[in-house]
């Protein structure tokens, strides 16, 4: 019955407390205000101490698990600069105070996505499976992929011959059973993330299993024709050899030059 007087607001007072007590125990740490500005083409990462704070022996930038920047300054204001573009650098970096214990914050830089496709143009052969993949290296992730071809609405994955798989830096669009008249053309993969979207086109080109067979049966044709001419050529030999083999009793191979040259020469005269 009193715990139940307590009720939810008394409850949320009590954890607030507690959390309190939590964050009373390691030492009142301040808040540390993280900032991004763009200033004429350059990026201006910082982190501020809401309060002073005594026994800072420096600090450390990091982007992803490199250290990109260090000092040995005691100030609660630190900060990077990159030359370039915020499309050009997105990612989470983090602003390290040296301190005991230490202490840091996140500075994303976050940009729309910067979608480019992985090939330009692709070829498939017809009834072979074709692959268009688009990447999106930038910070933060895609969360919503599109794939459409020039002109018609958005391809739903599962139908037609139609997979598509996705994920946060990159999507792949599978056509089953390549058609030449349905598929090739422009396809365009659209991404989209809480600022904003982009989009790259892959162009498909959709190749006859007979023209993938042309250079196939160029050689075969030709080593056909070598084997006829071989087959003529040595078919209008035999006889002579054979009248040779009988004429000498003894195989070409034992018969010595001279002997050879005689022999040749005789049938020639007798042709
Ligand atoms: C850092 O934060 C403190 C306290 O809020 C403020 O007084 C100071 O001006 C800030 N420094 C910079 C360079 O913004
Ligand atoms: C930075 O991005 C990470 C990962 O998406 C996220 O967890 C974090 O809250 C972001 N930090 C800030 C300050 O926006
Ligand atoms: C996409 O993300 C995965 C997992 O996070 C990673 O292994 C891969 O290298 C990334 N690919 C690209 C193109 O950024
Ligand atoms: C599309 O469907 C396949 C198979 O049903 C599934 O594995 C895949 O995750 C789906 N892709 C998307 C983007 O939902
Ligand atoms: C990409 O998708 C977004 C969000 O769905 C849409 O607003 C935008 O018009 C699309 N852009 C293109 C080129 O398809």
């Amino acid at each position: 019955m009193a715990a139940g007087a307590v009720g939810p607001r008394g409850l949320l007072a009590l954890l607030l407390l507690l959390g309190g007590l939590a964050a009373g125990g390691a030492g009142t740490s301040p808040d540390i205000r993280t900032d991004v500005t763009d200033v004429s083409g350059k990026l201006i990462l910082s982190c501020n101490m809401t309060e002073p704070y005594p026994g800072i022996t420096g600090h450390e930038w990091m982007h992803g698990d490199k250290v990109v920047q260090t000092d040995e300054e005691s100030s609660v204001f630190t900060t990077y600069i990159i030359e370039g573009k915020k499309e050009e650098h997105s990612g989470i970096y983090e602003c390290i105070y040296k301190t005991s214990p230490m202490m840091k914050a996140q500075v994303n830089i976050s940009v729309a996505p910067q979608v480019e496709a992985y090939k330009k143009s692709e070829h498939g052969n017809e009834g072979d499976t074709g692959v268009l993949t688009c990447k999106n290296p930038s910070f933060p992730p895609v969360s919503f992929w599109l794939w459409y071809k020039t002109g018609q609405e958005p391809i739903v994955n599962g139908s037609g011959r139609y997979i598509i798989k996705s994920s946060g830096n990159k999507t792949e669009l599978r056509i089953l059973k390549l058609n030449i008249e349905e598929d090739t053309g422009d396809y365009h993969c659209n991404a989209t993330n809480f600022y904003g979207w982009s989009a790259a086109t892959v162009n498909l080109r959709v190749r006859s299993r007979l023209a993938a067979l042309w250079p196939f049966l160029g050689i075969v044709a030709e080593v056909l024709i070598l084997v006829t001419i071989i087959f003529i050529y040595e078919k209008r030999r035999k006889p002579d050899e054979v009248l040779d083999d009988d004429d000498g009793g003894s195989a070409p191979l034992k018969s010595n030059a001279t002997n050879h040259k005689d022999k040749n020469v005789r049938q020639r005269n007798a042709n």
